[in-house]
């Protein structure tokens, strides 16, 4: 894996953007196979029950998406798929994982709450600097809705978390939590309207305004003046939909518009194919739930002074 830098034209009177310089950092993601993965029952308006799931092809999609991270440098810890749960591949909604405390899902629908107890029982067992603060009191989607962006975390409500899950994970996890309020049943999680693509000192975010609310639009702009603004075509293939490790960024090789967006801003899109996922309405990021560690080592006295 080599780090890219993107060339920049150096000019002594006009400044050049300092996120120019893109570089990779390896992650730990949780995944969960989608061994009994089938949309039985619909609770997006993705899901159809008329059009059947290819099982072994979505397995093999799944596969395929694994080993590109692994091929980039990440490491991917795979939870034991349950019966009766076909949901339990968009493992972005098992919880949320943030300095080693892991917040495990509440979710809305009857069909996917015993999930919450799967995920919760995993990260319980995880050890390796994850500690489980058990599961969430309030609706709670996990990373569905809530994406970390540097030190800020954003949380989607309006179909699936509350405001009230926004609070209590304000204060079990210790993060400011800014409200973005989602309109659009397609987008009825935030990570399928707004994409985290880089969380550093100059952080970037692409998504897709009509997705939101009036005022969360302006709480958007305001934030990140700088931000991709997707298009209706590439959010329609769940193209916000990404992960990104700073400089690779997987998505959904249907959106194109968005590869050339990412390309302009000196990332290298990854696609891949996830059209049986797209199936339940989720792609790459719905399948990968980021494991964040605790800090290596407590900060020095001088460094708390
Ligand atoms: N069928 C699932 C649901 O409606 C899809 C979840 C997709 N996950 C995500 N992180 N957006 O709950």
């Amino acid at each position: 894996m080599t780090a890219l830098t993107t060339p920049t034209t150096t000019s002594a009177t006009v400044p050049q953007p300092a996120s120019a310089e893109r570089t990779a950092t390896p992650r730990r993601f949780l995944m969960c196979p989608p061994t009994y993965f089938d949309v039985v029952y619909a609770i997006n308006p993705w899901m159809d029950l008329g059009v059947p799931v290819d099982a072994g092809r979505a397995l093999a999609q799944w596969e395929h998406l694994r080993a590109t991270y692994e091929a980039h440098g990440h490491h991917v810890e795979v939870i034991d798929p349950v019966p009766g749960l076909p949901d339990m591949v968009y493992a972005a909604n098992g919880g949320v994982v943030l300095g080693g405390r892991a917040l495990a899902a509440r979710f809305t629908y009857p069909e996917r709450r015993p999930e919450g107890i799967a995920y919760e029982a995993w990260f319980a067992g995880a050890g390796d600097g994850v500690v489980s603060l058990g599961q969430a009191a309030e609706q709670n989607e996990g990373e569905g809705d809530l994406l970390l962006v540097g030190d800020v975390m954003l949380a989607g409500t309006g179909f699936r978390t509350s405001r009230a899950a926004h609070a209590e994970v304000a204060a079990l996890l210790g993060v400011e939590v800014v409200t973005l309020e989602l309109v659009d049943p397609r987008y009825y999680h935030l990570d399928t309207a707004l994409a985290v693509l880089d969380g550093g000192p100059s952080p970037l975010v692409a998504y897709l305004p009509e997705a939101f609310s009036p005022a969360s639009q302006a709480v958007l702009a305001e934030r990140y003046p700088d931000a991709i603004v997707a298009t209706p075509e590439d959010a329609a293939v769940l193209g916000l939909n990404a992960v990104s490790d700073g400089l690779h960024v997987f998505l959904t090789d249907r959106a194109t518009g968005m590869h050339a967006r990412l390309r302009e801003r000196g990332f290298e899109p990854v696609g891949v194919d996830l059209s049986e996922l797209l199936k339940g309405g989720g792609s790459v990021k719905c399948c990968t739930l980021e494991l964040r560690p605790a800090l290596a080592a407590p900060l020095s006295q001088e460094a708390r002074a």
